[in-house]
């Protein structure tokens, strides 16, 4: 039997892997500017965590977790997103006393999501995501948003486009609410089963349904806009203030809902704007969640944060036909000829990784053309040989693979010698 990786998920192979290095140095990097402390929490948590914050009526919840039993009869979930783990230690480790407020934290790694897979949707995905939690200040809005946008402009995307919302505060989510069942209820045996079960419970999710999205209601919906209260409306006001003042472009979508059930006020997405995307151009989401800290056991504590995919950053670098600069290239290839010169460039080797030269030789016994074109084929810089006679001499000689130029430097010179050209 030929053994596949399951649907939804792939090998990152080691000519991929230095591009995902690559972004994954970048978004540390600008996890550091932004001074947001990585946090590590557990790939899976209890199922329960996520059914409290995402949301029982969500399509992640109820069609998308990968759940478990573990021996102890325990229910685990292989974590579908950030950011309940993140306030779940956040709670646990009552971080919410510390003297420095809000608490920035930020992570990056694998999600897991049971969904159809396409381009750009995978089962096992890598996000990052930060998340601010302990302010409601607008402007602490405005930082996460530029630090999002900040993530594609450092990686050289252009075609993007922000797109924001306002969910309101609670007053105006009722209100809302109280609105769609009236819009919804007299036609709801032409929904879908499981929209019905949304009604009751949480009507705003019918809006997200992707078996109804067609049905005419749908775009007649009464629209949260109009139930904002004139707090809510007053946020959003400051928010796009402070995004204007960053020169951060934006577009309002009020039909913006996000697919999780813990946001409220800010609510935000960027995407790819780039013709060769796919279907699916959502390449960061985030938004503002009040009332999660307290839903998770803590005190009334605001928050807020976005996440993004590797996986789709890559797509849009594609997309937009960007290459990022990586380093994987080999400084140093040594040749031997002869067996007492083996055992020379083996110490040579040795001696050039340890001063941070990346350094490689020949393992399979071939002879010196092949190990010529073995250099040629790695990109190394420089190529160094050693026969006999250079060992008696105490030199050896080093060639320089893109100018050609060859000269012979003295055996205890050669690491100085390479450091210097190298820059
Ligand atoms: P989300 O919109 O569910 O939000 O996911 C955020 C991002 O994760 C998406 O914009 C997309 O880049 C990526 N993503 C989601 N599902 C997949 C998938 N199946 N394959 C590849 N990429 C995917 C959240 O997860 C929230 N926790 C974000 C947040 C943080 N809100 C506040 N703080």
């Amino acid at each position: 039997m030929a053994y596949k990786v399951p649907r939804g998920t792939q090998d990152i192979l080691p000519d991929q892997t230095p591009k995902w290095q690559k972004i994954e140095n970048t978004l540390r990097e600008l996890a550091r500017v932004y001074r947001y402390k990585e946090i590590r929490t557990p790939i899976f948590e209890h199922t329960e965590l996520f059914q409290r914050s995402v949301g029982d009526t969500t399509d992640i919840v109820q069609k998308e977790m990968y759940t478990f039993e573990d021996r102890g009869g325990r229910s685990l979930t292989l974590r579908p997103e950030g950011t309940a783990s993140t306030v779940r230690a956040y709670v646990e480790h009552k971080m919410y006393g510390s003297p420095e407020q809000p608490v920035k934290l930020s992570y990056m790694g694998p999600m897991f999501r049971y969904e159809r897979q396409q381009a750009g949707r995978y089962r096992q995905f890598v996000q990052f995501g930060v998340e601010a939690i302990g302010s409601a200040d607008p402007a602490i809005d405005a930082e996460i948003i530029a630090f999002a946008m900040d993530v594609y402009q450092t990686l050289g995307l252009k075609h993007l486009k922000l797109v924001i919302n306002s969910l309101g505060d609670k007053e105006t989510r009722d209100a809302h609410r109280t609105a769609l069942i009236n819009h919804f209820k007299p036609h709801i045996h032409e929904f879908c089963d499981d929209c019905k079960n949304r009604l009751e419970k949480n009507p705003l999710r019918i809006l997200d349904c992707k078996v109804d999205r067609e049905h005419p209601l749908m775009k007649t919906a009464p629209k949260l806009t109009v139930y904002l209260t004139p707090a809510s409306k007053e946020y959003f006001d400051q928010v796009k203030k402070y995004l204007e003042a960053l020169g951060i472009e934006y577009e309002v979508d009020p039909n913006l809902v996000r697919g999780l059930d813990y946001y409220n006020h800010t609510a935000f997405e960027i995407m790819s704007t780039s013709e060769g995307f796919g279907a699916i151009t959502t390449l960061c989401g985030g938004g503002r969640y009040n009332g999660l800290v307290e839903e998770i056991g803590g005190p009334s504590v605001p928050g807020i944060g976005f996440a993004l995919s590797i996986e789709r950053l890559l797509l849009a670098l594609e997309a937009e036909g960007v290459e990022l600069e990586v380093n994987d290239g080999l400084d140093v290839y040594v040749i031997a000829l002869g067996d007492e010169a083996k055992v020379k460039a083996v110490e040579l080797v040795s001696s050039f990784r340890l001063k941070g030269i990346s350094a490689d030789m020949d393992y399979m016994m071939r002879k010196m053309k092949a190990q010529l074109k073995s250099a040629d084929r790695l990109q190394a810089k420089f190529v160094v040989i050693i026969g006999e006679e250079e060992l008696e001499e105490g030199v050896v000689v080093v060639k320089q693979m893109e100018t050609g130029n060859q000269e012979k430097v003295q055996i205890n010179e050669i690491v100085n010698y390479l450091k210097q050209h190298l820059n």
